[in-house]
């Protein structure tokens, strides 16, 4: 992570006291405890250039602070540097409805529903969330130059 969180004496996290501090690929930090983490790989599925986001949370008592954000920026940022990919996806359970409006913040779109996607937590149901940085046809080639968003765009929103 390129931001590195960490309190001032006497602050509270519910205070959004949080300050950052450039720490590269540290991840966000709170009196010492990470209380975020993403992961993402590759994925070259559908004849494409994709970044699949594993995972992405942060511990709940720190939530709705910008923590969130500041992590997906960082997966946002990777792939406004790099410009080859075409898309940013993830999984999250139908239910999940705070993770699904935190990723429509960002431009993300339900581009699918999975049944039984999940093995072992119910809904099992998942949605597919994908943020697209080309438009594509129906064979997923590219369909012009012209980019679907602007990636700078969105991380300032
Ligand atoms: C989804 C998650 C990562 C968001 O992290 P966060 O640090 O709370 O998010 P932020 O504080 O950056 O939120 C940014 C904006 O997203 C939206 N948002 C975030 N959580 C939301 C919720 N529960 N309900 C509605 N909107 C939400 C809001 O617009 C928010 O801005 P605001 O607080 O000014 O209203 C966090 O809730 C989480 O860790 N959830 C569990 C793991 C998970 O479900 N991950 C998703 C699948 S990978």
């Amino acid at each position: 992570m390129e931001d590195h969180y960490t309190n001032c004496a006497k602050q509270r996290p519910n205070q959004r006291r949080l300050q950052r501090r450039q720490h590269p690929r540290a991840p966000p930090y709170y009196n010492d405890i990470v209380i975020g983490a993403v992961c993402c790989r590759i994925d070259t599925s559908e004849n494409q250039l994709r970044l699949y986001i594993m995972t992405l949370g942060c511990l709940q008592p720190y939530r709705r602070l910008g923590i969130g954000t500041v992590m997906l920026q960082h997966v946002l940022r990777i792939c406004d540097k790099d410009a080859n990919f075409d898309n940013v996806f993830l999984h999250v359970q139908i239910n999940n409805d705070g993770a699904i409006r935190f990723y429509e913040k960002f431009g993300f779109e339900i581009v699918e529903e999975k049944q039984n996607y999940y093995k072992r937590i119910e809904p099992a149901d998942a949605y597919v969330l994908q943020k697209s940085f080309r438009v594509t046809n129906n064979n997923n080639q590219p369909a012009s130059e012209e980019t679907t968003s602007n990636n700078t765009d969105m991380m300032e929103s």
